[in-house]
C-alpha cells in the first residue's frame, strides 16, 4: 500500500492508496488518448475556455488546496498559499497560449505557394513529477501539455498523492472526461507510465532522471528530464553585505532548502567575514517550526532518510574539517525537522560542496577573485541556478556571462522561477528541451511540414 505521511506528524496518515499496476497505467494511458483525439480535434477556443475554467477551479479551492500542501509536504503555509495561487497562474497563462500561432509559413517555389510548418500534438503525455513543488510543477507540465492538444497522465511522487488526486479532481469538471489522469504509485508505475506514453516530462533525482531519459529514448519518444542542482551564489566585494545575506538566507533555507533552485554554495569574493557573519545571523533569524504558522519559513523536511541525509552531511563536513557555524542537530518533538545548517572551511572538492544534499544546509566557499569564484561556481556536475550579488553592472554582466547555468540571477535569489520563461539546466541537471513559457511547446508538439501548389505547379 502506498502511504502519505505529513512530515510535521508522521503519525498522521494522510492518505492510503493501492499503486497502480502495470495493466491500471495501460487503461489510464488509453482513456487519455481516446479523450485526446476529440480534445486536438476541438477548436483551440475551446481548450482555451476549458483551461480558464480550470484556473477558476483552482483558485476557488486555493485555501484547501494550501491547507492540503502545508499537511502533505510540509510547505510553509506563506509558500503554500503563493504556489496555489502560481497554479491558477499556470493554467491562465496556457489558457492563453493555446490560442498562440501554430505554426510558420516559409517561402514557397511561387508567389502562389505555400509552405507551412504546423504543431500538432504528441499523444499522451506521462508526467513524473516530485513532491516538493505538488501543484506547480505538475501544472505547468500538463497545462502546456493539455493547450497544445494531449492527454495527460500523471504520476506523482508517492510523497504528494493526496494532492495529486485533489488536482484531478478539482480540473475534472473543465475537462473532457479521461483526459487529465493521475495513477498514484511509486517507481514501477511511473516506469510503467514511460512504456505506453507518448512522450514523458520528468522532475526528480539525476539517477532516476537518467534512466527515464534512457527508457524513453529507446522507446523512440521524446523526453525531458529536470534533475538535481547545486547551486551557487557569488557575492563580490562591493555588494551589500546584510541585503545579499538576507537573500542568500532565504534560498538556501527556505521550505528547509528543498528545491532544486535552492542555494547550497555561498562563494564570496574577497575577505569573507562580513558575509559569513551576516549569512550566519540571517539564517539563525529564519522562523523555524511549524509550517501551518504564517510566519514560518523553514519547516521539516519530507521524511526521515532525508533528514539523516542532513545531519550526516553536516556530521561529514566536520570530519573533514569543516565549520559548523550553525545548525547540524536534528529539531526536538515529532516531526523531521532540522536545524537550518551552515559549514566553511572547506575546500570547493569537499563532498558538501560538490553533492546535493537536498535541504536545509549549505556551505560558505571562499574566492581570492572573480575568476577563481567562477571557477568554483562551475566546478560542479550541476548547472541550475547561478546568482551574482554586486553594485557593479559592469562586473555582473562578466560574472554571469561566464556561469555554466541555464538560469542566472544578479541580486536575486536562485530560488523562484517565472512560469512565462523558459526553465531548465546544463550539465547533469537537465536533459531535453527547456520547460515552461513558450519553450514547453518543443515537448508537447511535433512539427508537419505542408506544401501547397496552385494546381498545375
Ligand atoms: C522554484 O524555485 O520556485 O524541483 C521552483 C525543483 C525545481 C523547481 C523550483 N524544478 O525544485
Amino acid at each position: 500500500m502506498l502511504q502519505s505521511r505529513s512530515p510535521q506528524r508522521p503519525d498522521e496518515l494522510l492518505l492510503e492508496v493501492e499503486p497502480t499496476g502495470a495493466e491500471g497505467v495501460a487503461a489510464a494511458v488509453g482513456r487519455a488518448r481516446a479523450a485526446g483525439r476529440g480534445w486536438a480535434a476541438a477548436p483551440a477556443l475551446q481548450r482555451s475556455a476549458a483551461l480558464v475554467a480550470a484556473a477558476e477551479a483552482l483558485a476557488g479551492a486555493a485555501g484547501e488546496v494550501t491547507d492540503l500542501m502545508v499537511r502533505e509536504v510540509g510547505k510553509p503555509a506563506s509558500e503554500a498559499a503563493a504556489e496555489t495561487a502560481r497554479g491558477v497562474g499556470i493554467l491562465r497563462y496556457y489558457a492563453q497560449q493555446a490560442l498562440d500561432p501554430d505554426g510558420e509559413t516559409y517561402p514557397g517555389p511561387s508567389p502562389a505557394a505555400l509552405l507551412l510548418s504546423r504543431r500538432r500534438p504528441r499523444g499522451v503525455a506521462g508526467l513524473i513529477t516530485p513532491w516538493n513543488f505538488p501543484v506547480a510543477i505538475p501544472l505547468w507540465k500538463a497545462a502546456p501539455a493539455l493547450a497544445y492538444g494531449n492527454g495527460v497522465v500523471l504520476k506523482a511522487a508517492s510523497e504528494a498523492t493526496a494532492l495529486a488526486l485533489r488536482l484531478a479532481e478539482l480540473l475534472a469538471p473543465a475537462l473532457p472526461d479521461g483526459l487529465f489522469q493521475v495513477v498514484p504509485g511509486g517507481a514501477a508505475t511511473g516506469t510503467a507510465l514511460i512504456e505506453r506514453a507518448d512522450c514523458v516530462s520528468f522532475t526528480g533525482s539525476v539517477e532516476v532522471g537518467r534512466q527515464v531519459a534512457i527508457a524513453a529514448t529507446t522507446r523512440g519518444i521524446p523526453s525531458q528530464v529536470e534533475m538535481g542542482g547545486l547551486n551557487a551564489s557569488i557575492v563580490l566585494p562591493d555588494a551589500d553585505p546584510q541585503r545579499a545575506a538576507a537573500t542568500i538566507a532565504g534560498a538556501a533555507m527556505g521550505y528547509a532548502g528543498q528545491k532544486c533552485t535552492a542555494t547550497s554554495r555561498a562563494i564570496v569574493v574577497g575577505d569573507p567575514a562580513r558575509f559569513t557573519d551576516a549569512l550566519v545571523a540571517a539564517v539563525e533569524g529564519l522562523a523555524v517550526g511549524d509550517p501551518a504558522e504564517q510566519r514560518t519559513v523553514v519547516g521539516p523536511v519530507i521524511n526521515e532518510p532525508a533528514r539523516r541525509a542532513v545531519l550526516e552531511a553536516a556530521e561529514q563536513a566536520a570530519a573533514a574539517g569543516g565549520r559548523l557555524l550553525t545548525g547540524g542537530r536534528a529539531g526536538n518533538g515529532a516531526g523531521w525537522f532540522v536545524e537550518p545548517t551552515l559549514v566553511d572551511r572547506l575546500p570547493p572538492d569537499a563532498r558538501l560542496a560538490q553533492e546535493e544534499v537536498f535541504g536545509p544546509i549549505a556551505v560558505v566557499l571562499p574566492a581570492a577573485d572573480e575568476d577563481q569564484a567562477v571557477a568554483i561556481a562551475n566546478g560542479v556536475r550541476y548547472g541550475l541556478v547561478g546568482a551574482v550579488f554586486t553594485r557593479d553592472l559592469d562586473r555582473a554582466l562578466t560574472v554571469a556571462a561566464r556561469l555554466d547555468t541555464g538560469l542566472i540571477r544578479v541580486n536575486a535569489p536562485t530560488s523562484g522561477v517565472d512560469f512565462h520563461a523558459p526553465f531548465g539546466g546544463e550539465k547533469d541537471s537537465s536533459f531535453g528541451p527547456r520547460e515552461q513559457g513558450k519553450a514547453a511547446r518543443e515537448l508537447y508538439t511535433s512539427t508537419r511540414t505542408i506544401t501547397v501548389l496552385p494546381e498545375g505547379g
